[in-house]
Order: C-alpha cells, then structure tokens, then sequence
C-alpha cells in the first residue's frame, strides 16, 4: 500500500522507535584493535600518519593491553616491527621474537581476558620488505609456504588464540593448518586475509611496521581491485583448505566484497578497516571537515549492515568508548 497510507518517515520521528528497529546493531565484541610492537622498554614511538597509534615495547603494549580491556575491547591483533630483518623473514620464527614475547606476557597478565590474533607475515621481517622469499624478482610461493608455517607454529606455541595468516600465498591455509595440526594445536583457529586487495589504502600502515616493498610492489600476490569473483574463489579455496573465518580486506571500497562472502558462504566473515581508511577520517576530523566520532560509528555500522561479523580497526578503543557511553 503506498502513500499516503504508507509512511515510512512515521517511524523515523521517535528516536526511541527508531533504535527499536534499527537493523544494525555494534556491539562490544565486533572489533579487534591493531596493535604495533617493536623491541626495548618504555618506548612510545607515535606513527605520525595514525594519530593516536604508536609503536609500543613490550612493556608499554601489555599496559595499552589492560587499557583497551578496561575499554570493554576484548581482542587485539598484533604486528611486530623486529630488532634485525633477513632475507627469508626467518626473525618471525624464533621463539624469542618480538611478538612471541609480547604474546607471552599479555597472556601473563591479562590471561585469557584478551583474545590475542597474530598477524602472520614475512613483509615486516624481510630486508627487502616482500611478503615472502625473493626468487628472479618474486616471490616465491611455495619457498615462502615454509616460513610462514614455521612463524604461525612458533606464534601459536607463544600462546596466539587466533593465527591470521595476511601474505596472499596460494595453499598457505593448508599448511598452516598441516603444521598446527601436527603440533597437537588442532584447536586453534585459522583467520584467513583471503580477499586481500593490492590496495593504495595500505599506506599509513607500511610507516607504521615499517614494511614496505624495497623495489615493484604487491601486485603479483594480493588481488587486483577490480575483481570480485576472483575474490569469492579465493574465499572458496581458503575455505576448503580450513580456514574458520575470513577476512576482506579492505573493508569500505569493498562493502559489495563483504556483502557477497557473506550472502554466498556460510562462514564467519571479518573485515579489516585498514590504515589509509583510519588516517584519511582523522585528518579530516582533525581539519573540521567532518564530525570525526559521527563518521567513525557510521563506518563501522556501513561495515557490520554489509555482513561483517568481525570488524578490525583502529578505531576499536574510541568505538568501545562511545558504546559503553
Ligand atoms: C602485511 C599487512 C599489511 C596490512 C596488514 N598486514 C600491509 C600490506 O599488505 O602491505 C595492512 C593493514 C593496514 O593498512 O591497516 N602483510
């Protein structure tokens, strides 16, 4: 029945109706926060392209950790900016690395409060910044196939909850799962990047762990913009190899990309709000140009109505913030 019998600004005019049947909800357990740590103690190193986010020593990030619980956040994912790189990232695989270290003494403090996802990757470990072993000018899948296994086994003996592996190698899921599953760590979830774009909104990121490609860029292992298919067979085949959740990538310029991952599969989905898409309302917030806090819950809610379950940002702390407010 249309109008006049039909309405619909009748149930926009009363806020308390209006939030009844909104169909949208955030909640507190829809956010992972980022977090950078780099090696020494007490040190606070700001990335000047993502106000508010810092490089943080061990030290610092367990107390930034307690912060961030007490906010109501209740999952961090890690990233480490190491004391020395190799040509193979091989750094990411001792026990003794800088996100090993730092797993091991959240879960000293804060237990099992915090839900702790490792990024998994060689790009902030390689002296060339490439995400795996370079071989004629690339890299090499199934030779960065071992690395990344080895640095998922090593994080998870740490005490990782969640391994997310986010190089783009064909068959890594598999492996991964093969070598956890040999380790008798069958229990532990794989969160697959698996529609990872070669993406220009990358950029605050690589200055914040400091990993960007040396010489060409990512285009021969993350996924070309303009697809979407494509990324429904990558989320297909990380599926078959064990993924338990995946991820898109990111998130705002690709809302159909959720969209379709979570209408055509039947698994958790997450999407990462990257660093170009954090720093770009920041400075806009910064300038005046927008209300930063109302721009900051309206993507967060674009993201989740598009079919997130999981959302990453770094926005997590403000969001929970307001949430809780
Ligand atoms: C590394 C990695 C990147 C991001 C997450 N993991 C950068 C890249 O692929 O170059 C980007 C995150 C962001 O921009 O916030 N493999």
């Amino acid at each position: 029945m249309a109008f006049p019998i039909t309405r619909l600004r009748r149930l926009r005019k009363n806020p308390i109706l209006r939030d009844m049947i909104s169909e949208t909800h955030l909640e507190l357990n829809d956010f992972i926060m980022p977090l950078f740590v780099c090696p020494g103690t007490n040190v606070n190193n700001p990335i000047s392209s993502m106000p508010g986010n810092s490089q943080l020593s061990v030290d610092l990030l367990v107390e930034e950790c307690k912060r961030i619980h007490d906010c109501g956040v209740s999952s961090v994912l890690l990233f480490g900016i190491p004391e020395s790189k190799d040509e193979h990232g091989h750094v990411a695989c001792s026990d003794d690395g800088i996100v090993q270290k730092a797993i091991r003494a959240i879960k000293d403090t804060l237990q099992n409060k915090l839900l702790i996802v490792a990024d998994v990757c060689n790009c902030e470990y390689t002296t060339h910044g490439h995400c795996g072993t370079i071989v004629d000018g690339d890299v090499h899948n199934d030779l960065t196939l071992e690395t990344l296994a080895s640095q998922a086994l090593s994080l998870a003996k740490a005490g990782a909850d969640v391994i997310a592996p986010s190089d783009m190698m064909d068959g890594r899921v598999k492996r991964i799962r093969q070598i956890l599953d040999e380790n008798s760590l069958s229990n532990i979830p794989i969160m697959s990047y698996s529609a990872k774009y070669a993406s220009g909104f990358y950029g605050p990121f690589r200055e914040a762990a400091e990993s960007a490609p040396k010489f060409g860029d990512r285009r021969s292992y993350q996924m070309n913009p303009a697809n979407s298919d494509e990324a429904m067979r990558e989320i297909a085949l990380d599926i078959e190899e064990g993924a338990d959740i995946v991820m898109v990538k990111p998130a705002l310029s690709y809302l159909d990309i959720i969209y379709r991952a979570k209408h055509e599969f039947n698994i958790p989905v997450a999407a990462y709000n990257v660093s170009g898409e954090f720093s770009m309302v920041k400075a806009a917030g910064a300038n005046g140009w927008i209300d930063e806090e109302r721009i900051m819950m309206e993507v967060a809610t674009s993201i989740k109505r598009a079919g997130a379950d999981i959302i990453i940002t770094y926005f997590a702390k403000e969001i929970t913030a307001v949430l809780n407010r």
